[in-house]
């Protein structure tokens, strides 16, 4: 019998697709979970797989590499899709899909098959790293092609033995790693409606927040966080450290309405308290030891980055030059970041930096200023000579004047 390696969460879905896949295909299944830091018992899920009839369960612990090859880097670049969300579950699928494409490789596997429905993001970042590291491989979407709704996959897994999951079920879907977590689904699909209290499970409520604020220091290497309040620390611990910190404290919620790649407009809760106040802490950071030039230029890059991310496209050469460029830009990115937690909101109240172009004696209003007043009248007339020039023979002549340039049209 052919063999299919199967993206495996634990989840109904893929339980069911253990079953479906053998009944459709006529496949033995080996089921592959990668822990990249989700909180769950991945012996549980590896014994489901084996019980709902997989011939091979595999748990691969991705966690080391997905915070050295994909969240250390995305942080390096600050990147936030759209802005707003930090990108936990869209950097944890090329990995997952280069993990995949090895078990299929070495276990002889004629295709990977995933839990995926048609509408996500998701489907697309796993199949463009599939197709990108092994084109022989097929793929197989089993929610996709089966067509049952929730009750009727509940039924099937009746039918066929599937353990159903016992606790109350949860009216949103969530996924999550050590970079965050995000809630689709249920009351959240109205964006009139707030989120209901129980989405948020990593962070408290801002009003149940500690009544004093907590202030952290972010220790960083070559844009790199390598020590918390002055301990030196791995990444892993460190970012679980930071959600457990940052949480308590209420901050790292987003609610975003996002553009997905397949066209629609979704409604996406996260909570992501380590990255959100890691990527502020190294932006302070970066504002302190790059030049202004460096910084606008390097936010455009953050949008790059940030989008082909999102968009699956991990594995292009596109990603690989600009992730070239956000190594380079780092060479400085060193020095401390001091953080002020308090109830809902992060505040960035110190830094400091051996590589710093913060230069008290030029921007003192105290003694001690070295900054030469003088040189400013010169530039102020060449700067500005262009708009002069301009307005000298243009706006002052224009019959409505220079309040043209305030809205005012001509019938008013
Ligand atoms: N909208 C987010 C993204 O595209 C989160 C996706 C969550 N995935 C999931 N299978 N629940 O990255």
């Amino acid at each position: 019998m052919d063999k299919v390696v199967l993206a495996y969460s634990g989840g109904l879905d893929t339980s069911v697709a253990i079953r479906w896949l053998h009944e459709k295909y006529h496949v033995d299944v080996i089921a592959v979970t990668i822990d990249v830091g989700n909180e769950k018992d991945f012996t549980a899920v590896k014994q489901k797989a084996l019980k709902v009839g997989a011939i091979k369960a595999v748990v691969l612990d991705g966690k080391e590499d997905f915070v050295k090859y994909f969240v250390f880097p995305a942080l390096q670049a600050n990147a936030l899709y759209e802005g707003q969300y930090p990108l936990a579950t869209a950097l944890s699928r090329p990995l997952m899909a280069k993990l995949l494409v090895d078990i299929a490789q070495s276990e002889g596997a004629v295709a990977i098959a995933h839990g995926c429905t048609g509408k996500g993001n998701d489907q697309v970042r796993f199949e463009v790293g599939i197709n990108a590291l092994a084109p022989e491989i097929k793929i197989i979407a089993p929610a996709r092609e089966w067509g049952m709704t929730r009750e009727e996959t509940i039924n099937y897994a009746k039918k066929f033995n599937i353990p159903i999951p016992v606790t109350k079920k949860s009216p949103y879907s969530f996924d999550e790693n050590l970079w965050g977590k995000s809630a689709e689904c249920g009351a959240l699909e109205d964006p009139w409606v707030e989120p209901p209290a129980d989405v948020y499970t990593w962070t408290k409520a801002p009003a149940e927040a500690p009544e004093k604020p907590q202030y952290v220091e972010i220790g960083f290497e070559k844009g790199i966080p390598v020590t918390l309040d002055g301990k030196e620390m791995d990444g892993i611990p460190l970012i679980m450290k930071m959600n457990e910190i940052v949480g308590k404290h209420g901050v790292g919620r987003i609610d975003h309405i996002e553009n997905r790649v397949v066209g629609i407009k979704s409604r996406e809760i996260y909570e992501a308290p380590a990255a959100v106040v890691l990527i502020q802490a190294h932006q302070a950071l970066e504002d302190m030891v790059m030049a202004k030039d460096q910084l606008r230029f390097k936010q455009k890059v953050a949008v790059e980055v940030s989008d082909l991310i999102y968009n699956g496209f991990w594995f292009s050469q596109l990603n690989r030059d600009l992730a070239a460029y956000v190594l380079s830009s780092q060479r400085y990115v060193t020095g401390s970041v001091r953080i002020k937690l308090f109830k809902g909101t992060s505040t960035v109240v110190g830094r400091k930096s051996d590589w710093s172009l913060y230069n008290l004696s030029l921007a003192t209003y105290d003694k001690g200023d070295k900054f030469n007043q003088e040189a400013a009248e010169g530039f102020i007339h060449l700067w500005g000579l262009p708009v002069k020039t301009q307005a000298q023979i243009q706006l002052l002549k224009d019959k409505e004047g220079p309040l043209s340039l305030m809205g005012k049209t001509e019938e008013e």
